[in-house]
Parts: C-alpha cells; sequence; structure tokens
C-alpha cells in the first residue's frame, strides 16, 4: 500500500513490543440488560438463540451452529451497556502472550481462572487501547451439537456470531490496533481525505470486527450469521405479526460492504444487533482490498435505500474493568453522516456515484 495519510497504513512494527497472540475469531460478547426476562422473550423466544446455560441473573445463549458454550451472554444489570468482546485463541500459550502484550501497551488486564466465565477456561481479560473490554480465551466446553436438529430450530435460525461493529472516534487508530494483532483489511469506505469504515479478519470471511466512526468506544452492533436471506425475512414478518415492527431499525436489505443480506434490530434495551447472511471468503493471503467511495449511496445498501439516522447516532454504552460504563470520546475526524451520499443525503444531484475501487492491502 502507497504511503497515503488518507488511508490507514499497517502498524508499525515496535520491537518493544512481545509477540500478540493469535487470535482465531470473534466468539462471544456480553450485553447487561435491565430486564432479563424481557431480555429472554426477545432473544430466545423471538430470535430462536439457544439457551446453553441458566442462572438468576444471566444467560448463557448460542446459534445453532455454534460448538463452544455460547456467542451471548445476557447479564442483568442497572444500566444497559456492554460487557466483553470475547475473542478464541489459537493455545494456552497465546494467553500468556495475552497478557504480556496488553500490558506492553499499558492496558489495565486481569487473568481469570477456569470457570469464571461459565463453559470456557481460562480467560485474559484486557481493557484494549481502543477502551473496549476484550475477553481472550484458548478452551470452551461443547454442549451438545445443534446443527442437525432442524427440528429445534425458531426464528431467524442464528447460526453463530459473526462480528462486533464498534464506533470508534479515530477510524485509522482503530485499523492500527487491529492491524498490529494480525487482522486482515476487507473493505474501507473513504474519500480522499479519510477512511469513515473498516472491515478487518481474522476467520476467513469479511470481518471479524468492523469500526464504525463516531463517538466512542461504543459498540455499534453485533453481527450473527444465518445461513439463508428467508431467515431474515422471517424474523421481519414475525416480528410484524406480533406487532413488534418498532425492533426492526434498518433494513432488510443487501449491503455494498461485505454484499451480505442483511437487517438490523434494536432489544428491549436498545442494543442493536444485525441478522446477516451471505458474505465471502478472504483467506487468500493476497485477498484484495474492496474501497468504497463514502459518495457511493450503494456501499451501506447496494439498493440504495435510506440509511436511518438512528443507525449513525445510536449505540450501547461499554464497560470498563470494573465494571463502570466508559466516557466517550467525540468522532475525531469527519463524518460519514454528514459527507457521505446516503438515502436521505443521495437527494443530492451533487453528489458524484462512484463504483468501488480495488486495490491491494
Ligand atoms: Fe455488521
Amino acid at each position: 500500500m502507497p504511503a497515503d495519510p488518507a488511508r490507514p497504513q499497517p502498524a508499525q512494527l515496535n520491537p518493544v513490543l512481545p509477540p500478540v497472540p493469535d487470535i482465531v475469531r470473534s466468539a462471544y460478547a456480553t450485553l447487561v440488560v435491565t430486564d432479563l426476562a424481557e431480555a429472554r422473550r426477545f432473544w430466545v423466544d423471538l430470535l430462536g438463540f439457544v439457551v446453553t446455560a441458566e442462572e438468576p441473573a444471566a444467560l448463557y445463549l448460542r446459534g445453532y451452529d455454534e460448538l463452544t458454550h455460547h456467542n451471548l451472554i445476557l447479564r442483568a444489570g442497572p444500566v444497559a451497556a456492554a460487557g466483553a468482546l470475547g475473542f478464541r485463541v489459537r493455545s494456552p500459550l497465546d494467553l500468556d502472550r495475552a497478557v504480556d502484550y496488553y500490558k506492553a501497551l499499558g492496558c489495565r488486564t486481569q487473568r481469570l481462572p477456569a470457570g469464571a466465565v461459565r463453559g470456557l477456561g481460562e480467560i485474559v481479560r484486557a481493557e484494549d487501547p481502543l477502551g473496549f473490554l476484550v475477553d481472550l480465551f484458548a478452551s470452551a466446553e461443547h454442549p451438545e451439537r445443534l446443527q442437525q436438529r432442524y427440528d429445534l430450530r425458531r426464528g431467524a435460525e442464528v447460526a453463530r456470531l459473526d462480528h462486533f461493529n464498534i464506533c470508534v472516534p479515530d477510524v485509522p487508530r482503530a485499523y492500527d490496533y487491529y492491524a498490529g494483532l494480525g487482522f486482515g483489511l476487507s473493505e474501507t469506505i473513504e474519500d480522499e481525505r479519510c477512511v469513515y469504515a473498516a472491515w478487518m479478519y481474522r476467520k476467513q470471511t469479511v470481518h471479524d470486527v468492523a469500526f464504525t466512526g463516531g463517538a466512542g468506544p461504543r459498540l455499534h452492533h453485533l453481527g450473527f450469521f444465518a445461513h439463508e436471506a428467508h431467515s431474515v425475512l422471517r424474523m421481519c414478518d414475525i416480528l410484524g405479526s406480533l406487532s413488534l415492527e418498532a425492533h426492526i431499525e434498518r433494513g432488510p436489505g443487501r449491503h455494498g460492504v461485505s454484499n451480505a443480506f442483511y437487517v438490523y434490530l434494536r432489544d428491549p434495551d436498545g442494543h442493536r444487533m444485525e441478522i446477516y447472511t451471505s458474505d465471502y471468503y478472504t483467506g487468500d493471503p493476497d485477498h484484495p482490498v474492496l474501497r468504497w467511495s463514502v459518495l457511493d449511496p450503494r456501499r451501506r445498501d447496494f439498493w440504495g435505500n435510506a440509511v436511518i439516522p438512528s443507525w449513525y447516532s445510536d449505540a450501547s454504552a461499554v464497560l470498563d474493568l470494573d465494571g463502570a460504563v466508559r466516557p466517550v470520546t467525540d468522532l475525531a475526524q469527519a463524518a460519514e453522516v454528514t459527507v457521505g451520499a446516503d438515502g436521505f443525503t443521495a437527494k443530492n444531484p451533487a453528489a458524484p456515484q462512484q463504483g468501488p475501487q480495488q486495490a491491494p492491502r
């Protein structure tokens, strides 16, 4: 990639930093919900998540393809917020590396014994440089395999967690941190001035983590994979049938970025989730980056449908290592919502419409 200050650059190798932990994939998230019974009705009864385990103040949920204990922990608490974002690492050695790595970055770090998070082995929990709480784990319980229990499937028939989308005030800084952890870059939204959003991966899909420029740290949404577009549509039909259509925030539609078929829903606490299907393989070592112009109305919705303003403004607060809600920092760069060609701005005939461009990473 040529030196270009408008585009994120690979992390500068710092010889002082110890080896990075080998992250395999995004694996689970923790959401604090203010009414666990209400959250259970939404996530389990309507969306069809599988309950792996249940406690008086917590639910451990997974999709039908997930072979480890959970993809989502719903924990009852006084304030709706996002807790730790969980990443699987390859081996116990990577937990030792994680401790050294985050300490070298100056991040507060904890080592939690096996079972401290139900269903998982030992965990390294850190406040990452972007202000998010992350859990790294190397082993997990394997509950009953449900991939072919078609008789159990309900709701959106969610298969697994696919990605985290996080709001950050400085997208190139977020890119730099995750590139330093060995994440590949699949797609961006940008112009000649700056990068507004970026998608990065460890597993061989479009992303494990994406950055949306905005006040942060905040969790924009959790992305869950479904196998079929009709699962997305069926979920919308179910919500409509029950007069719960207000939970549908945006979509359904086809993303330009990632090519995925999607819908965004809000849970009873306002936490945003995406049901997402049909993105693509990114495993080749020379996988080319797809760069979308911020002026292309198709980048966020390939059919040019409106992006809802709340989709840009709203996101979940995140917790720190002590369980307190983290303060946020305002966006430190140009805002996509004001310069981009969205449904509510694309009516501007002066906005040129440009297609995506291929560029080497
Ligand atoms: Fe997403």
